[in-house]
C-alpha cells in the first residue's frame, strides 16, 4: 500500500479486435460518441477499432473527449511488410494509443518479449502512448508460476525509454480473456503489485505513475468491483466493448 502515491487518471480502453464493417462500426461509434457528450466518466477514453475504421472513427470522434488506438503496429516506420500496419500510419490516421503484445497476437502470431519491446519503441517514436499487454495461461497459473511469468513479460516487453507517460500496461490473463471467468481482487491486485514491481525494477522510482490495466472478461456488471481493487488504474475490454451501451457502462463505473 503506498498512500502518498500520485492519483492515477484511469484508463478506459475498448478494443473491437477484429469485429466492424464500415456500417455497425460507425454506428457502434456515433452511439459511444454521444453518451460520452451527454454523460460523465472519470477517465480517459479509448477505442481500438480495426485498422480499416480508423480514418472514419477520427471523423466521429472529433470533437469529443473519446481518443482513437490501434491494435498493433510494426517494429518499422515503413517498408516491405505486407499485410502490417506502422505506428506512423497509426498516428497519421489519428491515433494517440496503440495496444501491443495482445495475447492473441503472442499466440497466433508468434511475438516474442523482444519483438513486443520493439513494437512499443516504435509507438514511442511515432508519439504514441503504448499499451502493453501481459498475463499468464491457466497452465502456468495453476502451475503457480503466473507472478513470474508476469514480471518476466514486464522486464523483457518495454524499450529503454518508456515512462508512465508514453506507456500503460494492460494486465490480461489469458484464461480470463473472452471466458466469462475473471480472477478474484486479491489475485488482481497481486498481479498488479507484480506489473509495478516489474516496471520498478527495469526503471525505478516511477512506478508509483505508471497505469495498470485489467483485461479479461470485463462486462458493465463487474467493472464496478475490478476497478475497485487496489492498483487497478483501468480495463482494456474486448467483448462487452462491442455494445456502445454497455462499454459505456464500464466507463461510469470508474470513480
Ligand atoms: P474480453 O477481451 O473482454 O472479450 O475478455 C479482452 C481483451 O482481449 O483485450
Amino acid at each position: 500500500m503506498q498512500p502518498e502515491s500520485p492519483p492515477r487518471r484511469p484508463l478506459l480502453v475498448a478494443n473491437w479486435k477484429m469485429n466492424g464493417l464500415h456500417g455497425d462500426g460507425l454506428a457502434r461509434a456515433s452511439a459511444l460518441a454521444h453518451h460520452a457528450a451527454s454523460g460523465d466518466c472519470a477517465g480517459d477514453i479509448v477505442v481500438c477499432p480495426p485498422a480499416t475504421l480508423l480514418f472514419a472513427l477520427r471523423a466521429v470522434f472529433a470533437g469529443t473527449r473519446i481518443a482513437l488506438g490501434g491494435q498493433d503496429c510494426h517494429v518499422s516506420a515503413e517498408g516491405a511488410h505486407t499485410g502490417d500496419v506502422s505506428a506512423a500510419m497509426l498516428a497519421d490516421a489519428g491515433c494517440a494509443y496503440v495496444i501491443v503484445g495482445h495475447s492473441e497476437r503472442r499466440a497466433s502470431h508468434g511475438e516474442s518479449n523482444a519483438w513486443v519491446a520493439g513494437k512499443s519503441a516504435a509507438a514511442h517514436a511515432a508519439g504514441l502512448t503504448a499499451i502493453v499487454c501481459v498475463g499468464e495461461s491457466a497452465a502456468e497459473r495453476d502451475a503457480g508460476r503466473a507472478l513470474a511469468v508476469i514480471g518476466r513479460q514486464v522486464e523483457d516487453s518495454l524499450p529503454a525509454g518508456a515512462t508512465p507517460g508514453n506507456t500503460a500496461i494492460a494486465y490480461e490473463p489469458v484464461w480470463a480473456i473472452g471466458s466469462g471467468r475473471t480472477p478474484g481482487p486479491a489475485d488482481i491486485e497481486a498481479a498488479h503489485a507484480e506489473v509495478r514491481s516489474g516496471w520498478e525494477r527495469q526503471f525505478s522510482g516511477s512506478g508509483a505513475a505508471l497505469r495498470v490495466l485489467y483485461g479479461g472478461s470485463v462486462t458493465a456488471r463487474n467493472a464496478g468491483d475490478i476497478l475497485d481493487a487496489p492498483g487497478v488504474d483501468g480495463v482494456l475490454v474486448g467483448g462487452a466493448s462491442l455494445s456502445a451501451d454497455a462499454f459505456w457502462q464500464i466507463c461510469q463505473a470508474c470513480r
